[in-house]
């Protein structure tokens, strides 16, 4: 018998909305899952999202406060899908309550709330996962395969970037997303940690960094409402200081041995949703990027006059792909990505088995963050010290 898993959303914007989803198709998607999620509970200051909660997706019940979702007894995992700066008392709360927590990145937004979420799940043993979901796409554990299997030879260079476009408009409203007490840390926190999760998944740890950062849009009309980051503002409204940086760059030593370079940021105009990797090896190379996620680009090195990279299609002969669309070249999108994640994560809560990205690997993406910033300052590389202290 499949085992029963009450779940608890903290948040209903876009992610809370996403995974919510997600548990919704969880029978249809994986009929030979070992459990099934139950929406027993969510949480939402706005009373517009709890209604929706209730009426539009099936939740049992609807509060105002997080605390009441956390602690109730029918709840067995909690996911933290609120801004930033909620994770971490949501999570010491979950976690005393002996509750599983699933929470979207980056846990807090400085790498000391995610070290402290860290240690609030460790000391109460409870089973944690981190939103890092493009680790989950099909095309990427493909690579992380191929990889792996030593197809690229040694590796000896990796491009990781995240541009994305969600704060290129000047009028784009002054969300939490640039406030340093609701966000923390802004690109580097909210994109670059995606890049970076990627290389450490795919090439392993980062030994050394020095970057530079940028705030290029210094103002933002103040917002109304629980806007995400898709409200606008006119030129005539009262505007607020941006509080943390648009843009951030980075050089890296891998620990084999590969060099890296990484760009992120919100406010470039032309790069949509650019999450894009390049790995380079002495065989053989490889290049994924989101906006054509179906898509793996592989270049073999042969003799062959007529050599160059190729396109994988994505297809159901990779990892997961199969649950959504079969054959080959039939797409799947962003939310599946996370459909995936959650099913993994539930799977392994109902089974005992393994999980990452758990916040084990948040604190490692967190420790190459504070390099990083200790590099903004002394301007010059900085070594990655292993934030967890194991
Ligand atoms: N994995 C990804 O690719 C990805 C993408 C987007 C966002 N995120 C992460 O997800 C989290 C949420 O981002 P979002 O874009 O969904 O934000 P959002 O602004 O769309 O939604 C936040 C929700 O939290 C609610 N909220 C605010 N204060 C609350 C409180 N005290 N109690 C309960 N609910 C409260 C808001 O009303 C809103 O519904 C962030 O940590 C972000 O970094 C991850």
């Amino acid at each position: 018998m499949n085992k029963p898993l009450g779940v608890a959303v903290l948040g209903l914007g876009w992610m809370g909305q996403v995974h919510s989803r997600a548990m919704l198709r969880m029978p249809s998607l994986f009929p030979n899952r070992s459990f099934d999620p139950k929406l027993v509970v969510c949480a939402d200051t706005e009373e517009e999202r709890r209604t929706r909660a209730v009426n539009d997706f099936g939740f049992e019940r609807a509060v105002a406060d997080w605390r009441e979702a956390v602690e109730a007894d029918d709840v067995d995992v909690v996911w933290v899908t609120a801004p930033n700066m909620l994770h971490v008392p949501m999570i010491e709360a979950a976690a005393a309550a002996g509750k599983a927590v699933f929470s979207e990145k980056p846990i807090g937004g400085k790498p000391e709330q995610t070290v402290a979420a860290y240690n609030a799940a460790k000391a109460a043993g409870v089973r944690t996962a981190v939103g890092y979901n493009y680790l989950w796409a099909p095309l990427v554990l493909h690579a992380k395969e191929l990889i792996s299997s030593g197809a690229l030879g040694e590796i000896t260079h990796y491009r990781g970037r995240f541009l994305s476009m969600y704060g290129s408009d000047e009028m784009g409203l002054l969300t939490w997303r640039f406030i340093l007490d609701q966000a923390g840390y802004g690109a580097t926190s909210d994109i670059l940690s995606h890049s970076i999760s990627l290389a450490q998944f795919l090439v392993g740890d980062i030994t050394e960094v020095v970057g530079m950062k940028n705030t290029t849009i210094p103002q933002r009309p103040l917002p109304t409402g629980a806007a995400s980051h898709y409200g606008r503002g006119k030129p005539e409204d009262p505007k607020g200081d941006v509080e943390n940086e648009d843009f951030a760059s980075m050089l890296c030593w891998f620990k084999n041995g590969a060099t890296g370079t990484f760009e992120s940021s919100r406010t470039m105009v032309g790069p949509e949703s650019q999450n894009a990797f390049e790995v380079y090896g002495t065989k053989g190379s490889l290049a994924w990027n989101l906006e054509k996620m179906n898509e793996l680009q592989y270049y073999k090195l042969t003799e062959d006059p007529s050599s160059g990279y190729t396109t994988i299609y994505g297809g159901d002969r990779f990892p997961f792909h199969g649950a959504f669309a079969p054959g080959q070249a039939n797409s799947i999108g962003l939310e599946d990505l996370m459909a995936i994640e959650d099913y993994s994560f539930l799977e392994a809560i109902a089974t005992g088995g393994d999980f990452s990205p758990s916040f084990r690997e948040a604190v490692n993406v967190v420790s190459v963050q504070l390099a990083l910033i200790n590099s903004w300052e002394s301007r010059s590389f900085e070594p990655v010290v292993d934030l967890s202290g194991e």
